[in-house]
């Protein structure tokens, strides 16, 4: 199976970034361990943006050939109506990631555009979220 991984803008600093919220591993160290954990059976297409255009491009580009597939789209989360819709097109399982609590933060991080059209959400759960997230798209039986 191929499984999309998203990451949207900023993401691409994680492990400098804010460590105390966001911790202190990259995600090239974090998603290395993972596609190694899975890769008897899945592969990951890993793609990282800090434009909307380009997450978007991405996805039409892409979903086509996929399984299923994992976002965090950073803030856009909480802007995209765009991204929402380029997700809403999709047949296959989607599941929205965030390393921090959103609702522990600022109110302006509690509205998610996306939760709506994914199937799931994963949230606070730091980087494992994300593994989480595969396995769970990949326990899904295709249509
Ligand atoms: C984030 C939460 C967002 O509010 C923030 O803008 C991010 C990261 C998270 O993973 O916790 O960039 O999506």
């Amino acid at each position: 199976k191929n499984i999309l991984i998203i990451n949207g803008p900023n993401l691409n600093l994680l492990g400098t970034r804010e460590p105390e919220i966001y911790g202190d591993v990259s995600f090239g160290t974090f998603l290395h361990n993972l596609e190694s954990k899975i890769q008897d059976y899945a592969r990951v297409t890993y793609y990282q943006s800090n434009s909307e255009g380009g997450i978007i491009d991405f996805i039409q580009e892409n979903s086509s050939e996929a399984d299923g597939l994992v976002i965090n789209a950073g803030a856009y989360t909480h802007t995209s109506v765009a991204i929402r819709d380029a997700l809403a097109n999709l047949k296959i399982p989607k599941v929205e990631v965030h390393i921090s609590n959103v609702h522990r933060r600022e109110s302006f991080r509690h509205h998610s555009y996306l939760s709506p059209v994914c199937d799931g959400i994963i949230i606070g759960m730091g980087l494992d979220g994300y593994e989480y997230a595969v396995d769970f798209v990949l326990s899904v039986d295709p249509e």
